[in-house]
């Protein structure tokens, strides 16, 4: 039986081309955030997007009652407590998340978000923040094979920053070794990654660049080949079916 790719809804965007609008703001009133939406309405704050903070910007007091991962693509952002988050760190924070941010030099971040953003008064729960962040920078992460192997056509390393094993469900980051292609599998929820490094291309040609981003909807199928190698960070968010 041969199962045919599908690639309806996808959306690629590069980080480094894309055109920058005003950040919705949650409560009305921040002029130092730009957005990029890959796939969040304005207002709430949730979705998938591209979020640049101009220097000396940052975000106000907000909770999170998801989870909020992003990724460093250029610049430094401070958090509440004082870590300085560097170009290439991954971040996790759990919900329940209350924390405020600030860029001194400005910054770009790729960001997931689960649920809407409150912005909230009062102070920063500081411990709660630290006991639920977790941070990795791509670059000097450690992979190990990923370990559903017979989801896969060959050996691909991950790094798993809050992901399951069993089903790949949540953020990793993927190294695909040059030459090696995942199988034909399809997404029972959204797959969206950003290519940090390396590139990817998928069976109807299109090539995934580094810096792009690339949202997959739902029912999506395909079976991605890295000629080259990459380096991607990516967030799942239903099982995968694999196909082969
Ligand atoms: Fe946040
Ligand atoms: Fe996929």
């Amino acid at each position: 039986m041969t199962v045919a790719c599908n690639f309806d809804g996808r959306i690629v965007v590069n980080w480094k081309s894309c055109d920058w609008q005003p950040y919705p703001a949650i409560d009305g009133g921040e002029t130092d955030l730009k957005w990029h939406p890959v796939r969040a309405e304005p207002g709430p704050g949730d979705g998938t997007y591209l979020l640049k903070v101009a220097p000396g910007g940052g975000a106000k007091l907000h909770a999170h009652s998801g989870q909020e991962e992003f990724v460093v693509l250029d610049g430094e952002l401070i958090d509440g407590d004082g870590t300085v988050l560097r170009t290439g760190d991954v971040l996790s924070y759990d919900p329940g998340t209350r924390h405020r941010t600030r860029s001194p030099k400005g910054c770009t971040l790729m960001v997931w978000i689960e649920k809407p953003i409150d912005t909230v008064e009062g102070d920063d729960e500081i411990a709660t923040m630290q006991a639920g962040r977790k941070i990795v920078n791509w670059k000097t992460a450690d992979f190990t094979r990923y370990p559903t192997l017979p989801e896969t056509a060959d050996p691909i390393d991950w790094h798993n920053v809050r992901a399951d094993p069993e089903t790949g469900m949540g953020l990793s980051l993927i190294k695909f070794l040059p030459g090696s292609s995942s199988s034909l599998h399809e997404h029972t929820g959204y797959e969206e990654f950003v290519v940090l490094q390396g590139s990817l291309v998928d069976p109807d040609g299109t090539v995934y660049e580094t810096g792009d981003v690339v949202s997959l909807p739902p029912g999506s199928i395909h079976a991605t080949t890295s000629p080259n190698g990459c380096i991607t960070a990516v967030v799942i968010e239903g099982p995968l079916k694999t196909l082969v």
